[in-house]
């Protein structure tokens, strides 16, 4: 079994302080810092782009797990990979080219990732899966923090862990919303290993994050 990995929000972080809230979660035992991209388009909010992202850079070596919710997403890659992103993980309702899209983000010497929102069928990425480093699934519908977790998604997570074990593929299974502390055994049993969280990290135990953290990896 792969190490449970804890991917924080920076979206539940002091955004006029973001610098120090990366620095703090380093400390407290983050394993690589989870960015949220948002367009006001594919989804309904607005957040941060390549400048801010490029002066985050310097004040972690933790992984940027950046998750771009933006459409045309293409054209973009290059900006957010020269910014700082270690991994890149796209929608395929946002670009045209899904197999383009990948092959792009490893030519820039970057991780893929895949994002499946709720609705989205494990069919489409299924070619891809040999190919890419991670699936971020949607557990809530993207664009906001601090939603209701989506238990259907619990059986996307065990179908994505069968074919991983079956033809021994070595991606990542990430799980993005609404994972709090009771969830969060559930979908590391169901075959998750990186769990992202804003909302349970940032506000649990009067914003005690290394407890957080600690207590999510815990089964
Ligand atoms: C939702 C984002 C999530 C969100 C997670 O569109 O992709 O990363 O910030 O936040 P919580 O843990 O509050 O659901
Ligand atoms: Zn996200």
């Amino acid at each position: 079994m792969k190490k449970i990995q804890i991917s924080p929000s920076i979206l539940a972080a002091d955004f006029s302080q973001l610098g120090i809230e990366i620095k703090r979660l380093e400390k407290a035992g983050a394993d690589m810092i989870h960015v949220d991209v948002m367009d006001g388009h594919f989804v309904p909010n607005l957040t941060i782009g390549p400048p801010v992202i490029k002066t985050l850079r310097n004040y972690t070596k933790l992984p940027f797990d950046v998750h771009l919710m933006i459409k045309p997403v293409h054209k973009y890659i290059k900006d957010y990979a020269e910014a700082g992103a270690d991994i890149i993980t796209i929608h395929p309702e946002a670009t045209e080219d899904l197999k383009n899209s990948i092959k792009h983000i490893q030519e820039l010497g970057k991780k893929v990732g895949i994002s499946l929102n709720p609705e989205t069928k494990t069919d489409v990425i299924k070619e891809f899966l040999n190919q890419i480093d991670l699936v971020l699934i949607m557990s809530v519908h993207p664009g906001f923090g601090g939603q209701k977790f989506i238990p259907e998604v619990v059986n996307k997570i065990k179908e994505l862990k069968n074919i991983q074990s079956k033809e021994n593929l070595r991606f990542d299974i990430e799980v993005d919303g609404g994972i709090d502390f009771n969830n969060s055994k559930l979908v590391i049993n169901a075959g998750a290993n990186i769990l992202v969280s804003g909302t349970t990290i940032f506000k649990n135990n009067n914003g005690d994050i290394k407890k957080n953290i600690e207590t999510l990896k815990l089964i």
